[in-house]
């Protein structure tokens, strides 16, 4: 039985979400090993339709047991508020939704810290979802960090004064008001309460279904991008958004991963501030920020839209060790003219295909591409690959070429059936022969 962790390639919203989904049926338990609710979905279920931003969307699935790992950041408000949305859709999470120990909490003094930070800093944001996350994995650094499982512990009162000192004298260094203490006091007990009964030292509980054959999917949120070693930094979340992440993310060892589905979209996206060297910001990019719906789901900010860069996938593929592609949003680009593909960058005089670790280098990078031409039909909804438009599988074969990994699956459109499933032996692999069973 395979355990396999799905990631996001670019900067986020690569449509991981659907591909979770439409894996499902092959595994037993989804795995969310980091990030917190910056990431989000928008899933529909029935009449209803709502956005995820904690819980994975493996919940909406009879039975499918749902892991939040040690390497997340929760708020417990959010997350309940999320259970809530699911018992009123007629989801029941009770017995399937399970908390580890070690995941440290988000308080509301880390949200207003980091809204602060991010109005003090003007024109030099990082552009942050606002959301605490900054902070709240500082904590966990500098351990001042409270973990969901520290609610319990006896010394609990006197860490969340010590923490409400520390930020509070930052808050109000920045002008900005400060959480009072007793209110925090009240949250915190009514989320041991509430939160009691899902908690569980989470890596034994994985060891555990691992030991009787079950298979483990691992959702990563944002993309590999914006991790915090192998992306652009600063301009990252402050978690490990790559397939490593996995392993320190959830307590599963890396010799219990058996692979890696990278989520590609099949042009380039980013919300927030930094590098994006194949950004367009004329009529192309305003036409796939509307056709391809890229507004954020946890904040609603228009998304940043350019061509394909192969130097990022490039890294991407290094970095996670991808053994094969889910491509997306492929009909978004059925009525270009022309396609054109970031193969490497121009920095100065050096031609570059690897990515640039250094700020200085981003800015001076000019993407280099190479034109195809525009294939000029509806690719929506299509099931088969021999019959996508020639001008879309040269697209798709420049693609696997330049990131060199092969593309099993491409996304046709929003739906779970809109998605065309290649034989593919690396897919048959990474969802132990049950996807296509
Ligand atoms: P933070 O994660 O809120 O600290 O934000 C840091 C950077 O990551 C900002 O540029 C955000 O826009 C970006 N980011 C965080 N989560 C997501 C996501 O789920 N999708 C896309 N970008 C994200």
């Amino acid at each position: 039985m395979a355990n396999t962790a799905i990631i996001g390639m670019q900067w986020g919203d690569e449509g991981k979400g659907k591909i979770v989904d439409l894996l499902c049926p092959a595994f037993d338990a989804v795995v969310r090993f980091q990030g917190g609710n910056n990431a989000g979905h928008t899933v529909r279920f029935g009449e209803h339709h709502f956005a995820l931003h904690l819980i994975p969307s493996g919940i909406l699935r009879p039975g499918m047991r749902c892991v939040l790992g040690n390497g997340m950041v929760i708020p417990p408000d959010a997350l309940f508020a999320e259970v809530d949305k699911l018992a009123a859709a007629g989801i029941d999470s009770a017995g399937r939704l399970f908390i580890s120990r070690r995941a440290h909490v988000i308080l509301p003094l880390h949200i207003a810290l980091d809204q602060a930070r991010e109005r003090a800093s003007g024109g030099g944001s990082i552009g942050t979802t606002a959301r605490g996350i900054g902070p709240a994995y500082e904590a966990k650094a500098s351990r001042f960090g409270l973990r969901v499982g520290d609610l319990e512990a006896s010394d609990f009162d006197a860490r969340l004064a010590a923490e409400h000192r520390r930020i509070g004298a930052e808050l109000e260094r920045l002008e900005a008001e400060v959480p009072e203490l007793a209110t925090l006091r009240e949250h915190c007990s009514a989320w041991r309460e509430r939160l009691a009964p899902m908690l569980r030292d989470t890596e034994y509980l994985l060891a555990h279904w691992m030991r009787e054959g079950k298979s483990l999917l691992f959702e990563g949120a944002q993309g590999t991008l914006l991790d915090l070693d192998h992306g652009t930094y600063p301009y990252v979340t402050s978690s490990s958004a790559s397939a490593a992440g996995a392993c320190t993310g959830s307590g599963v060892a890396p010799t219990r991963l058996d692979g890696v589905l990278g989520v590609l979209k099949a042009y380039t996206t980013r919300v927030g501030s930094g590098p994006f060297v194949t950004e367009l910001e004329d009529e192309t990019g305003e036409y796939l920020r509307r056709r391809g719906n890229e507004f954020g789901t946890t904040t609603g900010r228009p998304r940043r839209c350019g061509w394909f860069d192969a130097v990022v996938a490039r890294h991407s593929r290094l970095i996670n060790g991808v053994d094969a592609i889910a491509l997306t949003k492929l009909d978004v680009m059925d009525a270009l003219d022309e396609i054109q593909i970031c193969v490497g960058y121009r920095i100065g005089e050096r031609l570059c295909r690897d990515l640039p670790s250094s700020m200085d280098d981003w800015q001076r990078a000019k993407p280099v591409y190479v034109r195809l031409p525009g294939w000029k039909a509806s690719t929506e909804g299509n099931l088969d690959f021999e019959s996508l438009p020639e001008n879309a599988r040269d697209y798709i074969s420049t693609l696997e070429r330049e990131v060199g990994s092969p593309v099993a699956a491409i996304s046709t459109g929003p739906r779970r059936e809109e998605t065309l499933i290649r034989a593919s032996t690396e897919l048959h692999r990474l969802t132990s022969g049950r996807l296509t069973e």
